[in-house]
């Protein structure tokens, strides 16, 4: 089979698929990103968007929790802190959100943040993943 390809075609081939590569890493992150936005979603919808209102802008949410859109303060905390507050780690005084610590593991968690990050801006995102990768090295 390879004695009668030609070298030409094997250097488009491998030149698309590096093309792909890259659309792949720009759009997604990486393989299972958006199976991972969808149960994210659909978490959200179940679990949050009762008090947290609309992923993006925040309407419908109950006055005491923030939006989770680019309007809010969630794209200022890095993931782990984020995870330790929907799973209740993190207590602080007057806490009205509730600890979801034996309903959803820390990967549902985490598809829910992906969720939450495509509404963010290139910018927002990218902030966000240097303060997560930051609180890594600590
Ligand atoms: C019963 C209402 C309620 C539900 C349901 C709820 N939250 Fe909250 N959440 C709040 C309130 C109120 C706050 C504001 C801080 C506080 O009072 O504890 C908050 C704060 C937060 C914060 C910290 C503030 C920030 O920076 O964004 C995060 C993160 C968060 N919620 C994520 C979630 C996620 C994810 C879910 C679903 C799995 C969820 N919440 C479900 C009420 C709720």
């Amino acid at each position: 089979m390879l004695l009668i390809l030609k070298p030409r075609t094997l250097v488009v081939s491998s030149a698309a698929l590096f093309v792909l590569a890259l659309a792949t890493a720009a759009c997604a992150g990486g393989p299972g990103d958006a199976e991972k936005i969808r149960a994210g979603s659909q978490i959200y919808s179940q679990s949050c968007a009762g008090c947290h209102g609309d992923a993006a802008s925040g309407r419908g949410a109950v006055p005491e929790a923030a939006s989770h859109g680019p309007q809010g303060h969630t794209w200022h905390h890095p993931d782990q802190q984020l995870i330790e507050i929907v799973l209740g780690r993190l207590d602080y005084p007057g806490r009205k959100m509730p600890s979801f610590e034996g309903q959803l593991t820390e990967g549902q968690v985490e598809a829910v943040l992906a969720y939450l990050k495509t509404n963010w801006t290139a910018d927002q995102r990218s902030f966000q993943a240097e303060v997560t990768r930051k609180w890594e090295d600590q």
